[in-house]
């Protein structure tokens, strides 16, 4: 007897508080905003993605600073010139590119192509939407 009220009990707050919680969703009705809501707290955004490789795997932060000169151009440059000139980042770094944001320095950047050539498209393009994103 007593151990059914205690059941029933649980019942209703467990249904009571999938209830109240309903109100605090968004909109139940749109099915796409939960999704996308389940993919950005999942992984991240292409964006994401690639500053957490620019900055952490692909250790391209060490020579590229989002906005001065270090040893690479600045990655406010180097999307300034892609943009500019329509280039192709993801097609430059898989080695199937000439540079042209510094072609005098292409030696130390070729360096890296053994890292950007082990990438995926995936990672590839989260890279050039990293770079793009420091547009201002
Ligand atoms: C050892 C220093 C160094 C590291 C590390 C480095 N770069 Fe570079 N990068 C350079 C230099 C120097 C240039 C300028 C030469 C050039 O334009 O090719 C350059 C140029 C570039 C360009 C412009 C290429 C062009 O068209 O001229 C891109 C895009 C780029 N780097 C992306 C990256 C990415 C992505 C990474 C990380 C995977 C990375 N770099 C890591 C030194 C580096």
């Amino acid at each position: 007897m007593k151990k059914a009220v205690f059941l029933a009990a649980v019942l209703a707050f467990a249904s009571c508080k999938k209830e109240s919680q309903e109100p605090f969703g968004k909109s139940s009705e749109s099915t796409t905003e939960t999704s996308s809501e389940g993919e950005s707290a999942k992984a991240t955004t292409p964006i994401d993605l690639g500053k957490e490789i620019f900055e952490g795997r692909g250790n391209c932060t060490s020579c590229h600073q989002p906005d001065q000169k270090v040893i690479g151009p600045s990655i406010q440059e180097i999307a300034k010139i892609y943009k500019d000139k329509k280039g192709d980042i993801t097609t430059f770094l898989k080695g199937n590119a000439d540079p042209i944001v510094d072609p005098s320095q292409f030696a130390v950047m070729q360096t890296n192509f053994a890292i950007t050539k082990e990438m995926s498209d995936e990672e590839l393009k989260a890279i050039e939407a990293y770079i793009y994103s420091n547009l201002k």
